[in-house]
């Protein structure tokens, strides 16, 4: 069976076809971070309206790449949230239009959903029960996945994303945007000394908190400034890095404990992170733990997750309607 996904929820125009929720048969990403760099973050009116200039042409080439005419698509699915409304729209838009001229069925994706799946598309073994850690530029969530569309979600963070604060920091220490992979990059040059803040207020808990470490290196950074002295920017990055690392580790490994499950697959942008990939699987080893994380073309936003898990979806409970609306704060 192929499905042709579509995502638009943020600044990453995608489309891909997928074969039996599990063969990437075409994975098309048209990145705009060029057109967002020189604002420093995704301007929601900019990205949806260049999800739209490209979205027809990158479908075609998606067709194109997998060798695959319309009419042997047999479903199209689409991110209906959450995300960015004007983005969400043009995508949805466009899988409900193909959806009437193919006469195929349409299937709506939670994008965080479609994270998960991510691991799916690499991992051909991969079966529930698992916990999944997704962490990206606009989640971090630690979901209890007993079977295929059964999810529990075990906790949240209660401000800032895991990726916005790698991204809020990288701005502070003025390296590139997105700051994510560029504060990895410095952290590997610099010593993880710096306590940044005292305790972690949420500990005992499943949520997670950002907000405090983020601040605690915009007030460091200000005041190194004000007072004319150099910024350790490779400590600091490697210092903020190891903290959020440890939050999340805590987190998920007591979780795991908690519910005896014995599967953790990560996701998300974050998850491309090269501490976080280290400590996880040292930490997995030493407790019997299977390890999965997607390969870093999949780990950010891409429409083969899409693709797999509308797939899923739609062998469990078919359909969506074409009615259904787009969802900027869609929630497990
Ligand atoms: O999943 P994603 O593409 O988009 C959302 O759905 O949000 O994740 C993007 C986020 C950005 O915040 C980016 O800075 C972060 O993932 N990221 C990283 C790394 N690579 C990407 N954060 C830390 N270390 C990395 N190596
Ligand atoms: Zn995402």
């Amino acid at each position: 069976m192929l499905c042709l996904g579509v995502e638009t929820s943020c600044d990453e125009t995608a489309v891909a076809v997928v074969e039996d929720g599990r063969r990437i048969r075409s994975n098309l990403i048209w990145s705009q971070i060029d057109k967002h760099q020189k604002f420093g973050g995704v301007v929601p009116e900019l990205a949806a309206r260049c999800h739209l200039e490209v979205i027809s042409r990158l479908t075609a080439e998606a067709l194109e790449q997998a060798a695959v005419a319309p009419e042997e698509i047999d479903l199209v699915a689409a991110t209906y949230g959450p995300g960015l409304i004007g983005g969400l729209l043009v995508g949805l838009s466009m899988a409900k239009a193909l959806s009437l001229a193919w006469q195929v069925p349409f299937v709506g994706v939670n994008h965080v959903e479609g994270h998960i799946y991510a691991n799916f598309l690499a991992h051909p073994d991969l079966e529930p029960p698992l916990l999944c850690l997704t962490v990206s530029g606009g989640h971090t969530q630690l979901v209890l996945m007993p079977e295929h569309g059964h999810y529990e979600l075990l906790g949240q963070t209660r401000d800032d994303a895991a990726g916005e604060a790698f991204d809020k920091v990288a701005r502070v220490l003025s390296l590139g945007y997105p700051g994510g992979p560029h504060l990895d990059r410095l952290a590997q040059t610099g010593r993880p000394t710096l306590m940044l803040v005292q305790h972690d207020a949420l500990a005992g808990t499943y949520d997670f908190s950002f907000s405090g470490l983020k601040t605690a290196v915009v007030n460091l950074v200000h005041n190194l400034k004000q007072k004319g002295e150099p910024v350790p920017a490779a400590d600091v990055a490697a210092s903020f890095q190891r903290q959020v690392v440890s939050i999340l580790l805590d987190r998920a490994f007591r979780a795991l404990a908690a519910t005896k499950v014995k599967t953790l697959v990560l996701s998300g942008g974050v998850a491309a992170n090269s501490e976080l990939r280290t400590r996880f699987a040292a930490e997995a080893e030493a407790r019997g733990v299977k390890l999965y994380y997607p390969p870093l073309s999949l780990c950010t936003d891409n429409a083969a997750m899409i693709a797999a898990c509308g797939y899923f979806q739609w062998l469990r409970k078919g359909a969506s309607p074409l009615a259904l609306a787009a969802n900027p704060r869609l929630r497990f």
